[in-house]
């Protein structure tokens, strides 16, 4: 397995649309297994393909990780679709890979069921709750460009892209 590069803000790949598998075949399956092992490594709890550069609709969460960051239940998804969500939003403090450092309270809808393919290319439905379910919707969301200060203020979304620009800058001097 290897390690990927995360991409960050403000990579412009982080808001281009990415293109459906077309096949999963061992190449897909060696960069979901990749891509686990970077987000386990980096302390997240889900990654999309667009966060390594690669612009294909794929991602992998595991919302049940312990305390040392032993795996939970890792899931990866192919082609995810959002074929339901629920009337009810909740608020959820999120977090991403690409926006180091910064955390912000996001409403969505508080649960969601996926279609998705597996790691064979089978067809899955997975009804969506709690974390898992604000897990999926932020990683989908990447999938078409979106990143999580979209669904905040514009002063709260300004505030934090000129902060994660900062501390990418700190990091590089
Ligand atoms: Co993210």
């Amino acid at each position: 397995m290897t390690q990927l590069t995360l991409i960050t803000y403000p990579d412009p790949r982080l808001r281009d649309k990415s293109k459906p598998v077309e096949q999963v075949d061992d190449t897909i399956r060696q960069i979901l297994s990749d891509m686990l092992e970077t987000m386990y490594a980096c302390n997240g709890i889900g990654l999309a393909a667009v966060q390594v550069g690669i612009l294909k609709r794929m991602l992998v969460i595991d919302v049940e990780q312990d305390e040392d960051g032993n795996p939970g239940t890792p899931i990866k998804m192919v082609n995810p679709e959002i074929i339901w969500h629920s009337d009810q939003e909740k608020g959820f403090e999120e977090g991403c890979l690409s926006f180091p450092g910064q955390y912000a309270e996001v409403e969505r809808p508080a649960e969601v069921k996926i279609q998705y393919q597996d790691e064979q290319g089978e067809l899955r439905t997975l009804h969506a709750k709690d974390m898992l379910s604000v897990c999926v919707q932020h990683e989908i969301d990447h999938l078409n460009g979106v990143t999580f200060p979209d669904h905040l203020s514009r002063i709260k979304r300004d505030m934090i892209q000129r902060k994660v620009k900062k501390v990418m800058k700190a990091e590089i001097e």
